[in-house]
């Protein structure tokens, strides 16, 4: 069984993908500072999978503690970072925790895969790097636009890293750009845990619908899209995760990156489907039956009006395609939502 790190396992994508990984036999170590995470999320991928994966606390931020480690753990194979911190309001607000948090771990693992010839990375981008795009879907080439936040830009100098470090050493990279990743594992034991106020759309309408919060917001109805609202590529978190595996056989399988790349692949995950705010708000209440208590506001500063993935290149290269809805996307979040609240 071939022993795979996965940083940030205990976050939202990573538990997901932690499971997928263990359903695909391979052995995981998990390491999560818990900053935005809980630990008993073990719990429910060990319910799950039925094998608990192994699991240190660790901040990947204190460089001689990522050491150590790597020290103790020499026979990891491949590494998957999701470990990062992620809202981008708060990255406006304090630029230096993000480019902390977000560069200087990144930079620490890969001085670990070049001392112990750890050559096989999969980094969690976003697709955020894009902006506001010239057209539509988005292929990977598109052009990579000034960031708008100091988190957007961790993303973007972070792929440069991953690019300049393949081109001179053995190290072999795939950068996922994620779209919008939503819902929750089916059997509703982990899914997404924002905490405070949630900033994303789906945990602000399914915590709307548990009355955790009065209304929902719809930031923008006056936007050039059919129905006025903004327009995003909403990918089941499953599928996302899906997605890493078969990246990672791909890097273990030494079937690429393409020698041209300096060892280096950037894949788009979406569905390749745009849905605005509304859509995803009718579809909601269609679904799962619960009516939304929402108005439409003013338009939220920052916010880019469509964006969705062409996803051609993952769909024929890493021969992965989505496969769940919508639907299965909102029913799985509210079912979490549920279960997190108490809700029968
Ligand atoms: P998350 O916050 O749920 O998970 C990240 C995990 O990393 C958390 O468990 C957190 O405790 C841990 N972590 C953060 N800093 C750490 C550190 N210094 N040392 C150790 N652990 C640390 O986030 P997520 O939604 O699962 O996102 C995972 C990755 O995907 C991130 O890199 C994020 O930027 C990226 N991404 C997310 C989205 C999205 O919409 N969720 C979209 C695009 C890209
Ligand atoms: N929205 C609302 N009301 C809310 C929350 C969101 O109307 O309460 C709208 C937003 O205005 C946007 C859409 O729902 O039009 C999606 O918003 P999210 O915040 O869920 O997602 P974003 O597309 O803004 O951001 C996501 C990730 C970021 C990443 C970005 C890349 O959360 O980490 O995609 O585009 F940088």
């Amino acid at each position: 069984m071939k022993k795979i790190l996965v940083t940030g396992g205990l976050g939202y994508i990573g538990s997901h993908t932690v499971v997928e990984l263990q359903k695909s036999d391979f052995q995981v170590i998990i390491v999560d500072n818990l900053s935005n995470s809980s630990i008993d999320v073990l719990e429910g991928i060990t319910n799950i999978s039925k094998t608990p994966p192994r699991f240190e606390r660790l901040d990947l931020r204190l460089k001689a503690d990522v050491s150590d480690f790597f020290k103790r753990n020499k026979d990891i194979e491949g590494i998957i970072h999701f470990a990062a911190s992620k809202a981008v309001g708060e990255s406006v607000e304090n630029p230096l925790l993000y480019y902390e948090n977000n560069l200087n771990t990144l930079i620490y693992l890969l001085q670990e895969c070049n001392a112990y010839g750890i050559n096989n990375f999969i980094f969690s981008s976003s697709c955020t790097v894009y902006g506001e795009p010239d057209s539509l879907p988005i292929t990977e080439d598109a052009q990579i636009k000034i960031a708008t936040s100091p988190y957007g830009n961790t993303k973007q100098i972070s792929e440069e890293i991953l690019k300049d470090t393949c081109s001179v050493s053995e190290l072999m990279a795939i950068a996922l750009r994620y779209f919008n990743p939503i819902g929750a594992h089916e059997t509703a034991e982990i899914g997404e845990l924002p905490a405070g106020v949630p900033q994303n759309l789906v945990p602000f309408i399914t915590q709307t619908a548990a009355g955790v919060r009065k209304e929902l917001s719809i930031f923008g109805t006056d936007y050039p899209t059919e129905d006025g609202s903004c327009i995003r590529d909403y990918i089941h978190v499953v599928d996302l995760a899906r997605a890493h595996v078969v990246a990672l056989q791909r890097l273990l399988s030494k079937n690429t990156p393409a020698v041209d790349n300096h060892n280096y692949e950037v894949f788009n995950l979406g569905t390749g489907r745009g849905s605005s705010v509304l859509e995803v708000v009718n579809s909601f209440e269609k679904t799962t039956g619960q009516k939304l208590n929402y108005k439409k506001v003013g338009r939220r500063v920052g916010d880019v009006i469509s964006v969705y993935a062409d996803t051609k290149k993952a769909n024929e290269i890493l021969g992965w395609k989505t496969e769940k809805t919508m639907e299965e996307a909102l029913l799985s979040a509210w079912k979490w939502e549920q279960k997190v609240r108490g809700i029968d």
